[in-house]
């Protein structure tokens, strides 16, 4: 029998050395010597050779053998087993956590949000209206005439022209202006509404120019709504946004949907006043358009221009987040460049 246990020695030692490096190595263990045709059973099967009298210690020796296998079999196993439960898993709580990515709001989103806010406190409320819209609600109604220049194939994306001459010209809008047609249509006053969106222009693309940017809009109508209370109203707006030392002031100004019709420009916030690239060494910025509602929009929804009147003023949501956080090239807006994008994380 003494080449018997020797082969079990040699077993022993060679098992002993197995090292699995995967759920794959230790299935290939498991056919090896423990599988129906595996080692530990073709070991087993010596027995009827042995002679009766050393039966007894050989059983032992080989169930031994057996256990041997299999306590190795178990090991190699929970070694790769898939964790079936996790309370059952080991962590360890004092490895870095893996890091969360922050994202961040677009910095027109930011700015937008905080210029409805602040309308909202005064009493405002958000309307929409669609960006593809028709001639009317785009010129007509706000009282551009037909030979406005901003009417023009230069300036404006016209969609579709009806090929037989009938229905709406469509176009992409130019100006938020459209809001108010849309909403003096199916509102009657007294109206306050903020309107914030999109708009597009047939412009070439520049750090100064881009075919689409965002405006905010806003429209007060009542009886009583006088010059004063759109001075005022922009005032609070400007402090609120900017702080309270920007300085602001009106000029006259043209719009044909407004009479009469004011720019508004506050002092610098990039220079100072002092003057620099920004406000063209002037010391001032432009930052919106306003005005008191024509008498002409007015009737053209059937409101009575007697009895009520209104003010209105458009912004660009770029040029305020240019100043709020010195952006100098619009083209960054929509460029998608995380390494831009990434600044304003953290900003709510
Ligand atoms: N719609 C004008 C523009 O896009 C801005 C504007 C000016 C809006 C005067 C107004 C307004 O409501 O009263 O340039």
């Amino acid at each position: 029998m003494e080449h018997l246990l020797n082969q079990i020695a040699a077993y022993k030692q060679e098992i002993e050395a197995f090292v699995a490096s995967g759920a794959e190595d230790v299935e290939q263990f498991r056919i090896k010597w423990l599988g129906t045709k595996g080692l530990v059973k073709s070991i087993m099967g010596e027995m009827k050779n042995v002679p009766n009298d050393q039966k007894k210690t050989f059983g032992q020796i080989l169930n031994e053998f057996k256990l041997f296998t299999e306590a190795k079999f178990d090991q190699l196993q929970s070694n790769f087993a898939p964790v079936a439960n996790a309370s059952a898993a080991t962590y360890d709580f004092s490895l870095p956590g893996d890091p969360v990515a922050v994202g961040s709001r677009h910095p027109l989103t930011l700015v937008k949000n905080e210029m409805v806010s602040i309308f909202k406190r005064l009493g405002f409320v958000v309307a929409e209206g669609p960006e593809i819209e028709d001639d009317w609600h785009n010129f007509g109604a706000m009282n551009l005439p037909e030979d406005h220049p901003a009417r023009d194939m230069q300036d404006t994306f016209y969609i579709k022209k009806p090929e037989d001459g009938n229905g709406p010209t469509w176009l992409l809008r130019t100006h938020t202006s459209s809001v108010q047609a849309r909403v003096m249509e199916h509102q009657k006053p007294p109206i306050r509404v903020i309107c914030p969106g999109r708009v597009y222009r047939n412009e070439t693309i520049s750090a100064r120019a881009h075919c689409f940017f965002h405006q905010v809009e806003g429209l007060y109508i009542d009886e009583n709504v006088s010059f004063a209370d759109l001075k005022q109203t922009l005032y609070f707006f400007v402090q609120e946004m900017f702080g309270k030392e920007v300085k602001v002031r009106f000029r006259p100004s043209y719009f044909p949907f407004t009479e009469p019709s004011a720019e508004m420009d506050i002092s610098c916030l990039i220079c100072g006043g002092k003057g620099c690239n920004i406000c063209k060494h002037t010391g001032w910025v432009e930052i919106l358009g306003s005005g008191m509602v024509h008498p002409k929009v007015l009737e053209n929804f059937g409101i009575d221009s007697n009895k009520y009147t209104g003010f209105a003023f458009g912004m660009g949501v770029e040029r305020i987040t240019q100043l709020k956080y010195q952006v100098n090239d619009l083209r960054l807006y929509s460029q998608n460049d995380v390494r831009f994008l990434k600044q304003f994380t953290g900003v709510v």
